[in-house]
């Protein structure tokens, strides 16, 4: 220690340590995020190895900050250290000046990509990963800090480590530019299905219309043809049509709604095979719920019923891609079991099936005995609550989830929204910000205006004006009353599918969503 030295060795030692660890933990980091490891699983230690590198290279910066207001030399204090262009010592270029004032920058942004790290499950996601991007501006801005400052600057060992390090970088992100433009390259190719897709629909639809006998959308009269108990709390009910028949076209993600005898209407996903078209498969859980729908069915509900349904209709579509994540809370297995039937049998899925125990979980046996690994059951009343950031964060696949509403929020917050598809058949709370205004509605098809007061919804001002259109669950959940926008701006209160969906199509839900202005023109 009485080594006058023995600070500038410190110094230098932690200063190229924190350096190559920083270089080590970017290169992991890249590699993490392009999904270089998906082959592996994407165990948990990899990504703690990303963060035990960041808090490596953290504490050996904050050693090589300390050692330098120890070297009786530099003699640095605190203002040298944390502000930037304050620093200097004796002999020191306007060169050395100004790499040292970068890495006084450096270190800041080092700093607050590393603590924003900390607390990453408490920001938004998007902001989180653009502060987390700083960490490339903080790599470079220490290599030349380091290439400027440095007191071995010159020496063949030096320049070899740098050299190193810095093809590291340079390799590493070289990767993640090559895997982004190669994703943007998929994107537009899943896009261009996707709209092959969609338009592959509307010719069904337009069949489905043509042939009202043949394949009807419409209401019509249906048996139940037997009633079997799934799990606890749910009923599997299995409908035909009433004197023989096809039921309508269908793919997986459909639902259907049941017109209960007692006046009631409520939505129910397809969960057998697509294929099927001698009848159609619900599950149904007794929510126990205020206003009693699923008890109903549950107390009266039995072989020989009869009721009206309605649909099938699909706003949760299985768009292609090469990789589906499914995730299914509880019931929410219904539209996902259609989902996993219909794929071809080697396509890269899994599905994660959360519930509280398998009493309660609808189907959890069958899918394991059938598709084995590819499914992860979670019993949270045995094993707590699922981590689910792991998971998403580890995943380029598109996600399909089905479940409680916490549940399909958390994957909207966490997935980007080109890979987040959820169903939901309860509404969000949407209000317009600073409350509904009248507007007026033109009729395409009349030219009629119709006045919509602030506290009435588009469907009853358009009822009592004598323009009917259908609607089913009237809370923008269904997509029962879908209306083409002819002209001017929505403001889009439903939960069917995202805003952005609903533009591209030029569609509104006017149960509950309302005109952006003083007029809309609707197709009705
Ligand atoms: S009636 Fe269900 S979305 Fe409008």
């Amino acid at each position: 220690m009485n080594d006058p030295h023995i600070w500038w060795y410190v110094s230098r030692v932690s200063a190229l340590t924190a350096w190559g660890l920083m270089s080590f933990s970017l290169v992991w980091g890249v590699l993490l995020s392009s999904r270089v490891f998906r082959g592996l699983d994407n165990p948990a230690w990899l990504k703690d190895l990303h963060k035990y590198l960041s808090t490596l290279t953290v504490l050996l910066a904050s050693v090589h900050t300390l050692a330098l207001t120890l070297d009786p030399y530099v003699k640095f204090d605190a203002a040298d250290l944390f502000i930037p262009g304050v620093a200097t010592y004796q002999g020191a270029t306007e060169l050395i000046n100004l790499a040292l004032a970068v890495g006084v920058v450096a270190m800041w942004v080092m700093s607050v990509v590393y603590l924003t790290s900390l607390v990453m499950d408490k920001l938004p996601r998007a902001l989180w990963k653009a502060i987390h991007y700083a960490s490339y501006f903080a790599f470079f801005a220490i290599g030349i800090h380091a290439a400027f400052s440095g007191t071995d600057v010159g020496s063949w060992w030096y320049a070899a480590i740098s050299i190193f390090v810095i093809s590291m970088a340079m390799i590493a992100l070289m990767i993640r530019f090559a895997v982004i433009s190669l994703r943007e390259r998929r994107a537009v190719a899943d896009a261009k299905v996707s709209e092959l897709r969609r338009a592959a629909q509307a010719a069904r639809d337009a069949v489905v219309l043509e042939n009202p006998d043949e394949d009807s959308r419409d209401k019509r009269t249906m048996v139940v043809q037997k009633v079997t108990s799934l799990a606890k709390n749910v009923l599997g009910i299995r409908l035909i049509p009433v004197g023989g028949g096809r039921t309508a076209w269908w793919d997986a993600g459909s639902h259907i709604t049941l017109h209960l005898p007692n006046g009631m209407e409520r939505q129910y996903s397809l969960c057998g095979d697509s294929t099927d078209r001698a009848g159609y498969d619900i599950a149904v859980l007794d929510t126990h719920g205020p206003e009693g729908g699923s008890t109903w069915i549950h107390n009266n509900v039995k072989a020989g019923t009869v009721m009206t349904v309605s649909g099938p209709r699909n706003h949760f579509p299985l768009v292609p891609a090469r990789t589906y994540l499914f995730i299914a809370g509880g019931i929410g297995i219904t539209p996902i079991r259609a989902m996993i039937e219909s794929l071809p049998a080697k396509r890269d899925w899994h599905l994660l099936y959360l519930g509280k125990n398998k009493d309660g979980m609808a189907f959890a046996d069958e899918v394991v005995a059938e598709h084995g690994k590819r499914v992860t059951v979670h019993e949270s009343d045995t094993t707590g609550r699922f981590d689910l950031s792991r998971l998403l964060e580890s995943t380029n696949a598109d996600v399909y989830c089905c479940g409680p509403e916490t549940l399909m929020s958390e994957i909207e917050q966490r997935v980007e929204r080109n890979r987040a598809h959820v169903e939901r058949f309860n509404p969000v709370l949407r209000e317009i910000e600073g409350g509904a205004r009248p507007f007026v509605v033109r009729l395409a098809s009349s030219g009629k205006k119709v006045n919509v007061a602030a506290n009435v919804s588009i469907t009853d001002a358009l009822a009592k004006a004598g323009v009917s259109i259908d609607t089913s669950c009237g809370k923008g959940v269904c997509g029962t009353c879908e209306t083409r926008i002819v002209d001017g701006k929505p403001s889009h209160l439903d939960s069917v599918m995202s805003d952005a969906d609903k533009d591209k199509l030029g569609v509104m839900y006017p149960c509950v969503s309302r005109a952006d202005g003083a007029e809309i023109t609707l197709d009705a």
